[in-house]
């Protein structure tokens, strides 16, 4: 049998993962950027995506710093979470549901990424590796904030521009009805 794993090997494993993931996102955030409306919206991914290439960088720095190979680990978390962005994509909704769902999407993958860091980041304190540690803690910061944009994009108007457009659908009323004729407040109405 082989040597028994150390804490140290599994910290390289989730650093190659986490390698990988970035590389990943670079493409997704592309994506999440070109199919968005809003232009705050696309700006916000495409500054994200700036900022995922310092990450990589980043953790190409910190293998050199613990002399390892700069080398990546397919990471089948991430890409199970870019693949439900893709099928959103895919559906027909208009721009500004697309919006708040693409919002969704790009959020599940800031919040594994925030956990993936906040783990390297407490696993590299622990072990001493305070250079590391430093490098690590700059990019959960990244996340968080890109996480924190993202939330006030949502609950700045895109969410409610598509809760609006989901109870225009749903009250089938001539455009321009009267304001204030009766909008049943009686919850959703099962639209499929
Ligand atoms: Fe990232
Ligand atoms: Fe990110």
């Amino acid at each position: 049998m082989a040597e028994a794993g150390t804490l140290h090997d599994m910290f390289i494993d989730e650093l190659r993962d986490t390698y990988d993931a970035e590389k990943q996102l670079t493409k997704a955030l592309a994506k999440l950027a070109k199919a968005s409306s809003n232009p705050k919206l696309r700006q916000a991914f495409e500054s994200h995506l700036q900022e995922t290439q310092g990450q990589i960088d980043r953790l190409e720095q910190i293998f050199e710093s613990l002399d390892e190979k700069v080398r990546g680990k397919h990471c089948d978390g991430i890409a199970g979470i870019i693949e439900e962005g893709k099928s959103i994509m895919d559906e027909d909704l208009d721009e500004t549901t697309m919006d708040a769902c693409l919002i969704a999407a790009g959020q599940r993958a800031e919040h594994y990424e925030m956990a993936a860091y906040g783990t390297l980041v407490a696993w590299a304190q622990a072990m001493g590796h305070t250079e590391a540690a430093k490098l690590l803690q700059q990019t959960l910061e990244e996340e968080k904030a890109a996480d924190k944009k993202l939330s006030g994009l949502a609950e700045g108007g895109i969410n409610q521009g598509a809760a609006d457009a989901a109870h225009a659908d749903e009250d089938e009323e001539p455009v321009g009805a009267a304001a204030g004729s009766g909008r049943k407040s009686s919850g959703k109405a099962g639209r499929r």
